[in-house]
């Protein structure tokens, strides 16, 4: 990361000029440094993967990313916590791991947001691609005052959000239990939630969200190109991450608060998971450590276990397991 924010200010007065050309003295003038750090940091947001226009004694234009999200001020989230602190990155190894190592030091709704992963992590020791610009990449910190065993459940009510936000944009997904994020079939996004226990209470917890958003087939790895598409590749549209992370945060918090309110139960987030759920009522693979079984998916039970009806009739839950696709 550059040490100094005043890289962020460059890149918010680029975003917001659009399509005007800014000079280094205006620049610098706006921000009371000198053209030669202007300069400076341009060329080191360039190297990150920024990309402007120049023109000779005119000045520079954005060129890409424009959606950038992070250039979105904490003031732009309606909500009372989530993203009232925010930490924007443009290159980290994992958001989760930013808010981990900062621990005890920030607050409840601290919000981390990268424009790039090198070391994007997904469930069960997977990588989650994370290339520069194509996505949202991001992770919110909770102190929950919640007993531990309620908090899976927040990666059921956190698909949600994302769900109900997307639909906003005209975008429908479904939702593979317990954390993907699907368009048809191809997985468009995923969660990642992690708890860190204090003796028997928890600490905090860190929801991890990942969205292909501009995404091409070629981004992601070859032996992930069939399963994986981004809501351009799957919808043609080119939805704006700034919009987009401002919806689910407001989406994640309304949620969430209604979920503490319920004291951890998922109430009305069930029935609207379930109206999502990918392979609802239909055959699909089910595995649970090294075999898979040929299950029919019947719904979510309230404590967010799956609930499946074997081929011979008989009822399971599923409390850890995945969907196979
Ligand atoms: C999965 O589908 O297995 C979960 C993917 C979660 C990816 C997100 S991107 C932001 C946050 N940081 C990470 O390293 N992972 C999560």
């Amino acid at each position: 990361m550059i040490k100094s924010e005043k890289w962020l200010e460059i890149l918010k007065l680029f975003v917001e000029s659009k399509d005007i050309y800014l000079s280094g003295q205006e620049i610098g003038k706006k921000l009371n440094i000198s053209r030669s750090s202007v300069w400076k940091h341009i060329k080191s947001l360039q190297e990150k993967g920024f990309v402007f226009d120049g023109k000779t004694n005119t000045g520079y234009k954005l060129h890409f990313p424009i959606d950038t999200p992070i250039t979105v001020d904490a003031e732009e989230f309606n909500t009372t916590c989530f993203g009232k602190n925010v930490i924007p990155l443009i290159e980290t190894e994992s958001t989760n791991d930013v808010l981990k190592k900062l621990g005890k030091n920030i607050i409840h709704g601290t919000l981390a947001i990268t424009e790039k992963q090198t070391k994007g992590r997904g469930r069960r020791g997977r990588q989650w691609s994370s290339p520069f610009g194509s996505g949202l990449y991001f992770s919110i910190f909770l102190k929950p005052d919640l007993p531990v065993y309620v908090i899976p459940r927040l990666t059921i009510l956190t698909g949600v959000a994302v769900s109900e936000s997307l639909e906003k944009f005209g975008v429908k997904t479904k939702l593979k239990w317990p954390n993907d994020i699907m368009i048809g079939d191809k997985k468009i996004g995923g969660i990642l939630s992690e708890m860190a226990l204090e003796g028997n209470e928890i600490d905090y917890v860190i929801l991890g969200i990942g969205l292909n958003v501009h995404s091409e087939y070629r981004d992601f790895p070859p032996d992930f190109r069939d399963k994986a598409g981004s809501i351009k590749t799957e919808t043609g549209k080119n939805i704006s991450r700034q919009f987009l992370i401002k919806e689910i945060i407001y989406s994640l918090e309304k949620r969430y608060l209604e979920f503490c309110k319920n004291n951890g139960l998922l109430g009305e987030i069930r029935t609207l998971w379930e109206r999502r759920a990918y392979g609802i009522n239909k055959k699909v693979f089910i595995t649970t450590g090294k075999d898979k079984e040929l299950c029919i998916i019947l719904g979510l039970k309230e404590d967010g276990t799956l609930l499946v009806k074997t081929l011979d009739g008989a009822i399971k839950e599923i409390f850890a397991g995945e969907v196979l696709f």
